[in-house]
C-alpha cells in the first residue's frame, strides 16, 4: 500500500513504477500539455502516460526535458509511458512507430510501452515487436492496454515476455474484479484509466457520502479506493489545483465498509469503447 506520492510498486520484471502519474489524453500539444506535465511534476508526480494517438508526445517531452534541467530530476526519476496506436499495430510498423514516439518524446528509452488496443490478427505481431523493443532496453517494461482475459490468454500462449501492465478502464462503475483476480494471478500489474468517469462520476451521491465523512473530494476517494485495491492510477487533469487535489490522498484511509460501498456501485459501465467492439 503506497504512502506517498512517489511510492512504486515493483513490476513482474523487477521495474519498479509509482503507483500514481498523470493522464494527458485531450491535454492539447504546446502550452496546455507542457503546464499541465509541469505542475505535475512541481506537485511531485514522476509517472507520466501519454500515447501516440493523443498527439501530445512532444509537449510531454519538453516538459520532461525541462524538469530535468531545471528540477535538479535525472531522467531515471521520470517513469514515462507510451504506446502504439492501432494503425501502426504489426511487426515492422510498431518498431517504426515506437522510434518515432521516442524522437518526439526526445527520449532514448521509454520506461513502459503498451499495445493501446488489441487490434484483431495484430496484437500478437505487434507484441513481438514490443519484445524486440524490451530487450534491446529501449522500453524498461512492456505491456498492453484495453486486454480483456481472452486476450491476454491469447497472447500468452505465444509470448515470451509476459506483459508488466495492463491498463484498462476502471472506476467504480466498471470495477473489472475478474480481470483484476486474473491479472493478479498472472503477474499482470491492473492499471486504471479514466479513473473518474472523466468526470462523470464526481457528483455521485453515495460517492460525495463517503467524501464528506473523509473531509475529501469524490475524485480523492475514488482514486484512493484505486490504491487500497492494488490499481495503479493515472487520473488527467490540465489544471493545477485539480492535479494537487488528485496528488493528495496520502492522509487518510479508506476503511472496509467504504471500500466494500465503493465496490457494490459497479455497473460494468462504459465511458469509453469496448475493447470487443472496437475498430479504428
Ligand atoms: N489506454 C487507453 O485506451 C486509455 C483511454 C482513455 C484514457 N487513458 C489514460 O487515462 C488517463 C485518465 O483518463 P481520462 O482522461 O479519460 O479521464 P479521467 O482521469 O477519469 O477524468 C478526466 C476529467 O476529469 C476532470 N478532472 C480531473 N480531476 C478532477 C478533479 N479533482 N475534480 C473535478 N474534475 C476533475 C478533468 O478536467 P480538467 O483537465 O479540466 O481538470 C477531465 O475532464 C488519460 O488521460 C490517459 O492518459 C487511456
Amino acid at each position: 500500500m503506497p504512502n506517498h506520492l512517489q511510492d512504486t510498486v515493483t513490476l513482474n520484471n523487477g521495474v519498479k513504477m509509482p503507483w500514481f502519474g498523470l493522464g494527458v489524453y485531450l491535454a492539447k500539444e504546446g502550452a496546455e500539455v507542457e503546464n499541465a506535465v509541469k505542475a505535475a511534476i512541481d506537485y511531485g508526480y514522476r509517472s507520466i502516460d501519454t500515447a501516440a494517438a493523443y498527439h501530445n508526445e512532444e509537449g510531454v517531452g519538453r516538459a520532461v526535458t525541462q524538469a530535468i534541467q531545471h528540477n535538479g530530476l535525472s531522467r531515471e526519476n521520470l517513469f514515462i509511458t507510451t504506446k502504439v496506436w492501432n494503425s501502426d499495430q504489426g511487426y515492422e510498423s510498431t518498431l517504426e512507430a515506437f522510434e518515432k514516439s521516442l524522437s518526439r518524446l526526445k527520449l532514448d528509452y521509454v520506461d513502459l510501452y503498451l499495445v493501446h488496443w488489441p487490434v484483431k490478427e495484430k496484437y500478437k505481431d505487434t507484441w513481438k515487436a514490443l519484445e524486440k523493443i524490451y530487450k534491446e532496453g529501449k522500453a524498461r517494461a512492456i505491456g498492453v492496454s484495453n486486454f480483456q482475459i481472452h486476450h491476454l490468454e491469447d497472447l500468452l500462449q505465444d509470448s515470451e515476455v509476459v506483459p508488466t501492465v495492463n491498463q484498462v478502464e476502471l472506476h467504480p462503475e466498471l470495477t473489472q474484479k475478474e480481470l483484476l483476480q486474473y491479472c493478479h494471478d498472472q503477474g499482470i500489474r491492473l492499471e486504471a484509466w479514466s479513473p473518474l468517469g472523466q468526470g462523470n462520476l464526481l457528483d455521485h451521491e453515495v460517492l460525495q457520502g463517503i467524501a464528506k465523512k473523509h473531509g475529501k473530494s469524490v475524485a480523492q476517494v475514488i482514486l484512493r479506493w484505486d490504491l487500497q485495491n492494488g490499481v495503479v492510477v493515472i487520473p488527467k487533469s490540465v489544471n493545477p489545483d485539480r492535479i494537487a487535489q488528485n496528488g493528495n490522498i496520502f492522509d487518510f484511509v479508506l476503511d472496509a465498509d467504504d471500500m466494500r460501498t465503493i465496490d457494490q456501485l459497479n455497473r460494468n459501465r462504459r465511458f469509453g469503447s469496448d475493447p470487443d467492439n472496437f475498430n479504428i
